[in-house]
């Protein structure tokens, strides 16, 4: 059976890795794919998304499965249905809960969904009488993708309101900030809660929480993810119950009332407050690394897919492990600021529990070399955070290339 992965991260190649292991006999092209998935499958780099769904028609693929963003803003999934492919993702036009903040805020406000108090604007008098009702610190966010790069956090109202006036003129993020979300700033705890959605019912993952800044206790810049864990127990069973009714169920009504039915993965990006959960932003894929500390927990991650693509979520019994998964993000020495200098990566040992995915690495001679700036997940995986902490920091230390960097408090929250 032949399945195709979009995307070149850790993210895609940890969905294969989990494939792989529910079913032998699995064929995997990977669009455009890194230097180690090419050893699990194929790579193949085509980037218009009409060429891609003929040469999916072409191969035989049976599904396909979107990892990354940039993909669906393009509308591959209108592609593919086009021609009668299988497809695991979003169309364009739902995908803007993740591709337009704008719309998403719009959306949450219609079918009040509990958000940060905020305003769309592309007029920079408005943003300004808005940005004087807050109290600092305040939060400004370009409406349009800008790869995780587009949201800051002024911490006074002169620093919300230069940050405002480069974004609408195109300073900053170009056509992706002429519009911007202005809101106020929440404090609470950070959660990654994913739905799968196939437009009317939805299966939850457990609850994943992610490190978004570059060093130990959450200090430097944000980046697009330096670890993450699940099941958290910060998700409590009442918190989750409420994230289902009062969000989730919602969003997938509201999205077919509005002609723009919902299917794929439904990423809320949860901010709570006081025990208040708070929608912070939609995405409309796996979080990554989220994804890579998830699917090591899931035991049917092709029959997942599959149903939901087939519009089968309704019956469908997600068999989970009973287990904790730790990833470890092992970045370049120059990331997230430039690029770092290309060198080999040595493996001495893989302990037991533990696995890589990779991300920035390369394939030269038949040896892997790290090329980018997230380079390879360790994850570690036991019957308790401790076990698995262990285990994916085990792995960390026996992976070398020169300028590895990684957190060493991930899972700090529940330690
Ligand atoms: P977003 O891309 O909207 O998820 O924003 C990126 C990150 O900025 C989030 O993961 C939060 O850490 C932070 N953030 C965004 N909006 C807010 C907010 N209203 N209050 C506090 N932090 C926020
Ligand atoms: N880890 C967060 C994201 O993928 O957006």
């Amino acid at each position: 059976m032949k399945i195709m992965i979009l995307g070149a991260g850790a993210r895609e190649y940890s969905i294969a890795l989990a494939l792989k292991k529910e079913r032998e006999n699995l064929e995997f092209i990977f669009v455009p794919g890194n230097g180690a998935s090419a050893k699990l499958g194929q790579n193949v780099d085509i980037k218009d998304v009409k060429e891609l769904a003929l040469y999916a028609k072409n191969e035989g693929v049976e599904l396909c499965i979107v990892g990354s963003e940039s993909f669906l803003e393009q509308g591959v999934v209108d592609e593919f249905l086009k021609l009668n492919l299988k497809i695991f993702g979003p169309t364009k036009s739902a995908a803007m809960l993740e591709s337009s903040k704008a719309f998403m805020k719009e959306f949450l406000q219609r079918h009040k969904i509990k958000t940060a108090r905020f305003i769309n604007t592309s007029e920079f008098k408005e943003a300004c009488e808005f940005i004087e009702s807050l109290t600092p610190p305040i939060v400004v966010k370009a409406d349009g993708l800008c790869a995780g790069k587009g949201v800051i956090i002024a911490k006074s109202k002169e620093e919300a309101t230069q940050v405002a006036a480069k974004m609408l003129s195109g300073e900053s993020f170009g056509e992706a900030g002429r519009k911007i979300v202005v809101e106020e700033f929440l404090d609470g705890f950070e959660l990654s809660i994913f739905a799968l959605c196939d437009e009317e019912d939805f299966v939850l993952l457990p609850a994943a929480q992610d490190h978004k800044k570059l060093y130990d206790n959450d200090e430097g810049p944000n980046t697009g993810g330096m670890g993450a864990y699940a099941p958290s127990s910060l998700a409590s069973k009442e918190l989750l119950e409420r994230v289902k009714d009062e969000m989730i169920k919602p969003t997938l009504k509201g999205m077919k009332e509005e002609n723009n039915a919902f299917c794929g993965v439904l990423f809320v990006g949860l901010m709570v407050v006081k025990n208040e959960p708070f929608v912070l932003e939609f995405n409309v894929r796996f979080g990554d690394p989220e994804c890579e500390v998830l699917m090591p927990l899931i035991n049917n991650p092709l029959e997942l897919f599959m149903a939901a693509s087939e519009k089968r979520l309704k019956n469908f019994k997600l068999d989970l492990r009973n287990e904790v998964a730790v990833g470890v993000v092992c970045a370049g020495k120059n990331y997230p600021f430039k690029a770092s200098p290309k060198s080999k990566i040595e493996i001495s040992k893989i302990p037991e529990n533990s696995h890589i995915s990779y991300a920035g690495v390369s394939l030269e001679k038949d040896e892997l070399i790290a090329d980018g700036g997230r380079i390879l997940v360790c994850v570690g995986t036991g019957k308790t955070i401790q076990e698995a902490k262990k285990k994916a920091y085990e792995l960390c230390e026996n992976v070398n290339y020169e300028g590895k960097h990684f957190r060493k408090d991930i899972a700090y929250q529940v330690d």
